[in-house]
């Protein structure tokens, strides 16, 4: 590794967090052409902010993402902040010729998302919209038996992201619960992940058709003193139409009770089949017509080996499996590759751009009770 490139955080929370950890970890376990120098961190609270840089080794904070941008000594600008930050953040870096990283959604809404990835192609800088679970060893598996065609014609995507945080009227409102913050609830938050891996593993949507439920109107403000309004969904679902003809079913609800963190999916092909759950992230459940006559079922393949995939051979050996944590190490790596090359990544902003697309034609239909077709947006 010759060279140094310098990392400026903003956002110093849950994601704030897991990109820092990802920025530690990723040089000593891929052979990186730049060094990544945690240059900078940005967050609000003062105190919060010198503790969360101490812990995670940034070299220097500051209280204002305006003064990130206008550092001159900041390459890359990863956004870890609330929704509603993603684009004035986004587009100001890009303008400064700072390559980023946004966590997703990419924004509030597609002309937001329309305007970022112009400002970044203006630029002409790398740009990745954090869809972490693309970097996930079976979901690459997954791929891979799509793209060699073991399953065949694709007839069905079907997903569901499952968490259960809101199940308890009492739980205090945040910004997740304000749509002038968030956007969305449940579907900017948790939908547009699937929405991604339908993308990635499938291909695009091209109609949509919505439901969407706030079950608890007003919440208890954290100080204990009165309530505030719900403006965000608590569970979005959907069906969709593919581009190539499948049909699809989306979910994604904070009251499923009991689940905490159940990203599951489905694809049902003419010729097999695959199954993923998050919280069973290392393994991938393939089923094949053509397989074992007789004896046929689903296999459950363990990601731990690097024939399709060179992620993991970064790890450790065979059947030591990694962790939720990796996909963000990934997603760091394959991002200081691009910058190096001066080339794009995926997912990027085009792809932040037709997330939010079909998150917006999802709220449409909600509201108007109709299908919403999904133009197709040149890349
Ligand atoms: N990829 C994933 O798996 C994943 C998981 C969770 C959240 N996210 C996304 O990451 C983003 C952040 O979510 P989170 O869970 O880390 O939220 P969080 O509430 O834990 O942290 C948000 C951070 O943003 C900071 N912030 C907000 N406005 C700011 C401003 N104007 N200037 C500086 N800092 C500001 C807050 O102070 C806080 O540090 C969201 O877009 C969310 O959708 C992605």
């Amino acid at each position: 590794m010759s060279d140094e490139i310098n990392i400026a955080i903003i956002g110093t929370k849950f994601m704030g967090r897991a990109h820092s950890n990802a920025y530690i970890d990723a040089p000593y376990f891929f052979d990186l052409p730049l060094k990544p120098v945690r240059k900078a961190a940005c967050g609000r609270n003062q105190k919060d902010l010198k503790k969360f840089a101490k812990n995670f080794g940034w070299q220097s904070t500051e209280t204002e993402w305006q003064r990130i941008v206008e550092r001159d000594d900041i390459d890359i600008v990863d956004i870890c902040t609330a929704n509603d930050t993603h684009a004035p953040i986004a587009i100001a870096a890009a303008k400064a010729g700072k390559h980023v990283i946004c966590e997703k959604p990419l924004a509030m809404n597609t002309q937001e998302a329309k305007e970022m990835l112009n400002a970044a192609n203006l630029a002409g800088i790398t740009h990745m919209t954090a869809f972490n679970y693309r970097r996930i060893p079976a979901l690459l598996i997954a791929k891979k038996l799509i793209r060699d065609g073991k399953i065949g014609k694709i007839r069905h995507f079907n997903a569901v992201y499952y968490q259960d945080w809101l199940v308890d009227p009492g739980f205090p409102i945040v910004w997740r619960h304000n749509a002038k913050v968030a956007g969305s609830g449940a579907h900017g938050d948790l939908n547009a992940h699937i929405i991604d891996l339908a993308r990635f593993l499938v291909g695009e949507i091209s109609s949509v058709c919505g439901a969407q439920e706030i079950f608890i109107k007003e919440r208890p403000f954290s100080n204990g003193e009165g309530k505030g309004e719900v403006t965000t969904d608590d569970a979005t679902f959907f069906l969709a139409n593919f581009e190539e003809g499948a049909l699809g079913s989306f979910s994604a609800t904070r009251f499923a009770t009991g689940r905490k963190n159940c990203l599951r999916l489905e694809v049902f092909g003419s010729e097999g089949s695959i199954a993923f759950n998050l919280e069973r992230m290392n393994e991938l459940e393939y089923f094949s017509r053509h397989d074992d006559p007789g004896i046929q079922g689903f296999r459950n393949i363990l990601a731990t080996e690097g024939a399709y995939h060179d992620y993991i051979q970064a790890w450790w050996p065979p059947g030591h499996i990694i962790g939720w944590e990796h996909t963000f190490i990934h997603e760091v790596k394959d991002f200081i590759e691009a910058v190096d090359k001066k080339m794009g990544v995926q997912a990027d902003f085009y792809d932040g751009l037709r997330c939010q697309q079909v998150l917006d034609a999802v709220v449409k239909s909600a509201k108007t009770r109709q299908w919403v077709e999904i133009p197709p947006e040149e890349r």
